[in-house]
């Protein structure tokens, strides 16, 4: 039987720094888009790609994310009294949707430790990766896209997309060569590389879908300088005992981990609203720059 993709690991335990003080005491994964928190469209996502078995990756102060995907019998309660069938219905969805596993990572040790804490969850079979800062807006579904590749290939696979050649010491960088329009057969990659050393400008963003063999790899993989494990060098590492693809996404992507890339999702995503978009579009046209300049 081919293997087929059941669950997907949502890294979460990071203490969002970048976003103070809005998380002080709110996970970075609630902020919202809108008004769905950031983390629900990469559960969706990983719904509409035909994966339903969550797998959240949590450390302290993240409760609010498990209370978002549980049942607010409170909250269910009084919207039904109030007849609010919509909201109703909006909220109970994904909740029902979905079988969500915790698990904590103690200590930040980076992505690849975040996986490794995963190990007993996920098993003996493959799984996705998703880094829920990167908000994917793609159809079919940047995940489903990988999952395809994975299909016909066999080997694990990760998201890349070019980048201006400035940003790539802030990504995972592939050597590869590309083996049909927008799938690569890596050569080698690279954590953050120094723009001059990096080997191409295909930078892997946040999705993969991964073996079970990645973790005696990353069991074997040292920490790096920051005292880290990484994902980047995990694969590194298999990539001596297996092909490994890289997959070029067809959608648009925000790195919603930074304050510009937060509200250029915010502004893209109101923009998808029919509800708000004729206005939202009219107030962005009239609005006076230069007066929130000078004050
Ligand atoms: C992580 C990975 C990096 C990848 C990036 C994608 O870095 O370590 O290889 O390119 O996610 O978003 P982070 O953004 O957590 O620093």
């Amino acid at each position: 039987m081919r293997d087929v993709i059941r669950k997907a690991v949502f890294p979460a335990a990071g203490l969002g720094t970048r976003f103070l003080p809005a998380t002080k005491a709110q996970p970075k994964e609630m902020l919202p888009l809108v008004d769905k928190p950031i983390i629900q469209y990469g559960v969706e996502e990983a719904l509409a790609s035909g994966v339903d078995n969550i797998i959240l990756v949590t450390g302290r102060g993240k409760n609010a994310i498990e209370d978002h995907f549980d049942v607010s019998v409170e909250l269910e309660t009084f919207l039904e009294s109030r007849g609010k069938t919509d909201l109703l219905n909006e909220i109970r969805k994904i909740s029902n949707l979905i079988n969500v596993s915790y698990v904590r990572q103690g200590e930040p040790l980076g992505l690849g430790h975040a996986v490794l804490v995963t190990r007993t969850l996920v098993g003996n079979e493959p799984f996705a990766v998703i880094l829920a800062d990167d908000v994917i807006d793609a159809t079919p579904p940047a995940l489903r896209q990988m999952i395809q590749v994975f299909e016909e290939l066999d080997g694990p696979v990760v998201a890349i997309e070019e980048v201006p050649p400035e940003d790539v010491s802030a990504y995972g960088v592939i050597d590869a060569e590309e083996v049909r329009p927008g799938v690569y057969r890596i050569r080698d990659l690279v954590e953050k590389p120094p723009r001059d050393e990096a080997p191409s400008n295909l930078a892997i963003i946040g999705r993969y879908v991964l073996t079970p063999d990645i973790f005696p790899a990353l069991e074997e993989t040292a920490n790096d300088r920051s005292g880290e494990i990484q994902l980047t060098n995990g694969l590194r590492r298999l990539l001596k005992q297996r092909p490994i693809y890289g997959c070029r996404v067809a959608g648009v992507r925000h790195d919603t981990g930074n304050k510009l890339g937060y509200l250029r999702a915010v502004v893209y995503f109101a923009l998808r609203r029919p509800d708000l978009a004729e206005p939202f579009r009219e107030y962005l046209r009239a609005i006076d720059r230069e007066a929130a300049v000078r004050r």
